[in-house]
C-alpha cells in the first residue's frame, strides 16, 4: 500500500515537471524527402512537428506540378492558399521552417504560410532538401522573417532517411539538440527568469549570469551556448 502510494506522488512529481515543448518543426513537403528529414529534426529536438498544406493539394504528376503549377506560381509571385490559417503557434520560440527547394527558391505556399502567421521576434532557423543544390532557398525563408532572429539553417540532399549524426551535429552547433535545450529549459518556471550558466556537462556554474572567474572555453545560458574568453 504505502509503496503504491509513493509511486502515485512519484508519477505526479514527474508529470507536473513535465513541459510542453516550445520548439516547433514546420514543414512543407510534396514528395516525403522533406517530411523525412522534418520527422528526424523532430525526433532529435523533442519539438512538436506541422505540415503545411495547400488548400488545394498539389497533382501528383511531377510533370504537372514543376513546368505549369509550380513554375506559375513563381513566375505570378502567387500566395496559393493554406489548408489551415487558424493555428496558434505563440508558444513556440524556435521554429525550424522547412521545405523543398522549387525552382531555386522556396515554394510560394512557404511565402503564404509566413506571412500568415506572425514569426516576429521568434527565432526561425530555416532547413531544405533538393536535388541539386539549396540555391536561394534557405536565405529566402530568412528573407521572408525581417522581424525573427535567424540560426545557422541547414540544406540537404533529398532523401527517404538521412544521416542522423550530420542533423545531430547541425542541432548541436545551434544549440537545439535535446540535451542543450533539456539544460536551458531548467529555467523555464513561473519563477522571474535567472541567467543560470551552465557548462557543457550540465552543470550549473553561475546563478546570475555573472561570467567572473570562469575558465575559458563554452558555457550555456538560457539554452544558448556562448563563449568565454
Ligand atoms: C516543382 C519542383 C521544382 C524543383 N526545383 C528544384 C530546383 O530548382 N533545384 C533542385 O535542386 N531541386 C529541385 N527540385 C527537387 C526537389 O527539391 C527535391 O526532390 C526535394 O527533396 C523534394 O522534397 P519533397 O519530397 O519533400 O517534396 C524540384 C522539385 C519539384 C517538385
Amino acid at each position: 500500500m504505502k509503496k503504491s502510494i509513493l509511486l502515485i506522488v512519484i508519477m505526479l512529481a514527474a508529470v507536473g515537471t513535465m513541459q510542453a515543448s516550445n520548439i516547433l518543426v514546420a514543414y512543407f513537403s510534396w514528395g516525403g524527402n522533406t517530411k523525412a528529414l522534418a520527422e528526424e529534426i523532430q525526433r532529435q529536438t523533442g519539438a512538436d512537428i506541422y505540415r503545411i498544406e495547400p488548400a488545394v493539394p498539389y497533382p501528383t504528376d511531377y510533370n504537372t506540378l514543376a513546368y505549369t503549377i509550380a513554375r506559375n506560381e513563381k513566375e505570378t509571385n502567387a500566395r496559393p492558399a493554406l489548408k489551415e490559417t487558424n493555428q496558434d503557434f505563440s508558444r513556440y520560440e524556435y521554429i525550424f521552417v522547412g521545405c523543398p527547394v522549387w525552382w531555386f527558391d522556396a515554394p510560394m505556399i512557404m511565402h503564404t504560410f509566413l506571412e500568415t502567421y506572425n514569426f516576429a521576434g521568434k527565432t526561425v532557423i530555416p532547413f531544405c532538401t533538393y536535388y541539386t543544390a539549396a540555391y536561394e532557398t534557405l536565405n529566402d525563408i530568412v528573407n521572408a522573417t525581417p522581424n525573427s532572429n535567424h540560426l545557422e539553417g541547414l540544406g540537404v540532399s533529398g532523401a527517404s532517411s538521412y544521416d542522423s549524426n550530420a542533423i545531430g551535429a547541425w542541432l548541436r552547433r545551434i544549440g537545439l539538440d535535446q540535451e542543450s535545450t533539456a539544460i536551458g529549459s531548467v529555467e523555464k518556471t513561473d519563477k522571474p527568469v535567472q541567467s543560470s550558466i551552465y557548462n557543457l556537462n550540465g552543470q550549473k556554474v553561475s546563478d546570475n549570469g555573472n561570467t567572473d572567474g570562469l575558465a575559458q572555453g563554452i558555457y550555456i545560458m538560457r539554452g544558448k551556448k556562448f563563449y568565454v574568453k
